[in-house]
């Protein structure tokens, strides 16, 4: 492998500023899915296609027809997270840095460093004698509404043999993992307005309602310091994992105090203490507030009551939530749980249900197979605490859709500092481009 010339050309890529969920970021996106498209026309795909390029466009690229050979789609995204705050950074977010092994971007790992050894494992160990067509969005971070859609009008695009999806992490250093479940999203904002205007706290304070106070008093009774969720009915379709799902989370390697220690970093754990942090992290839903706007936040002082308060906050369902569910007793729940002189309202960005695959399929003996090879063990199975709201839809055509990755658990995604292993990046090549090869020998 020309390690060099690799790491120069993801930089490239990394060095785009990819932000979906900004609007001021829109041309950037779209050098991003020209930066993959030039690449899927290198690896001599005959078909490579914007689709949907309306927006940020959908990647569409179909490799060299194999006769006989089975049907792979590759799915990633080459999108991003907004990166701040930019001055926990120890190096800029999109100047790419090597530092002691590790490949510090937004989006090193998730999802542009996955899906170059996506594009390159192509090239690995000579063209793969398998069918391949690849499918890389720009908006992931942002829901992927526009894939959605496009899956909607066009199933016929999620008709293949297999689906793979490399946009998670291993489990722990050298145990790469596979996952049967993925946690749904529901993103809200709440929104409570007390007053025709803003309110000079002198004339005002001790007789007007203040909007952040009533926001404060609304969040905090939405979830309570147990960590439990007081909206109704959002347990009622929660399926708690077997007996024997359980017992295997035991196996793994994780441990709740090293969890605390070195991942989260803070003094303590919270949530539902009846659960393991693994059944927490996994099986049940989560409602986190992400931030919150309105009143004076400038610099220096100012005395007013704010009339308005937005937060920005997020459920994960589990399975068996539904989003339209959700949605509707969220805003139930708003609608109860809000004083009579406050208006209270909601307003959903996006969202994606959660995703169940089953491990099962002869392709997933492929992949394990892969890993053992390369880097000395198979999968394991297990879940994910993320999303990827595609998921379910790319399972459509009946095709089992396998989801890994190549990422760390300490990859920081979202985060400052974001990070890939160079080690997993060479690995991640040569798994994929072993998968590849093996798949194109298997017959499905
Ligand atoms: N790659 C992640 C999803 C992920 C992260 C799965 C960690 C498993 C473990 C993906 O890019 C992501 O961040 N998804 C968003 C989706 C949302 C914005 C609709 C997420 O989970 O917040
Ligand atoms: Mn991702
Ligand atoms: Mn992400």
């Amino acid at each position: 492998m020309d390690t060099d010339r690799l790491l120069r050309e993801l930089k490239d890529f990394l060095r785009i500023p990819s932000v979906s969920t900004n609007p001021l970021h829109n041309a950037d996106c779209r050098a991003a899915a020209e930066w993959v498209a030039g690449e899927l026309r290198r690896l001599g795909c005959h078909e490579v296609q914007f689709l949907a390029s309306e927006t940020h466009p959908v990647v569409w690229g179909v490799g060299p027809e194999v006769p006989g050979a089975p049907t792979l789609l590759v799915y990633g995204h080459y999108d991003v997270q907004p990166p701040d705050p930019l001055d926990e950074w120890t190096t800029p977010p999109f100047e790419p840095t090597v530092r002691d092994g590790k490949l510090f971007a937004r989006g090193a790992a998730d999802d542009k460093g996955q899906v170059f050894c996506l594009l390159k494992a192509i090239e690995a160990n000579g063209r793969p004698r398998v069918n391949v067509r690849f499918l890389i969005e720009g908006e992931e971070e942002y829901g992927s509404r526009v894939l959605f859609d496009l899956l909607r009008r066009e199933p016929e695009r999620t008709r293949a043999d297999v689906v793979l999806v490399a946009d998670m992490a291993y489990i722990a250093p050298r145990w790469p993992a596979v996952y049967t479940t993925l946690r749904g999203l529901c993103y809200a904002e709440i929104t409570v307005r007390t007053a025709k205007s803003d309110l000079h706290s002198g004339e005002f304070g001790g007789a007007a309602p203040n909007a952040h106070e009533e926001l404060a008093r609304l969040l905090g009774r939405l979830k309570t310091p147990d960590g439990k969720i007081h909206i109704p009915g959002l347990y009622a379709s929660v399926k708690r994992p077997s007996q024997l799902e359980l017992a295997t989370w035991k196996r793994l390697p994780f441990k709740e105090g090293e969890f605390l220690k070195h991942r989260v970093q803070a003094k303590a754990l919270t949530g539902l203490k009846a659960y393991s942090v693994l059944e927490r992290l996994w099986a049940l839903p989560t409602f986190e507030i992400h931030g919150i706007m309105g009143g004076f936040t400038g610099e220096g002082a100012k005395t007013v009551i704010p009339a308005e308060a937005t937060a920005k906050v997020s459920l994960r369902l589990v399975p068996n939530q539904r989003l339209k569910v959700v949605e509707r007793q969220l805003a139930a729940a708003i609608r109860r749980l809000a004083p009579k002189h406050v208006h209270a309202s909601v307003k959903f960005l996006h969202g994606a249900d959660p995703a169940t695959v089953k491990v099962t399929h002869p392709a997933f003996k492929v992949l394990d197979q892969a890993f053992r090879e390369v880097v000395g063990r198979g999968t394991v199975p297990a879940r994910a605490g993320g999303s990827i709201p595609v998921v379910p839809a790319l399972g459509r055509g009946g095709a089992p859709v396998i989801l890994t990755g190549i990422g760390l658990p300490d990859d920081r995604l979202h985060a400052p500092n974001e990070k890939l292993d160079v080690k997993q990046l060479w690995d991640g090549i040569r798994v994929f481009g072993r998968f590849y090869e093996l798949l194109g020998a298997a017959r499905m």
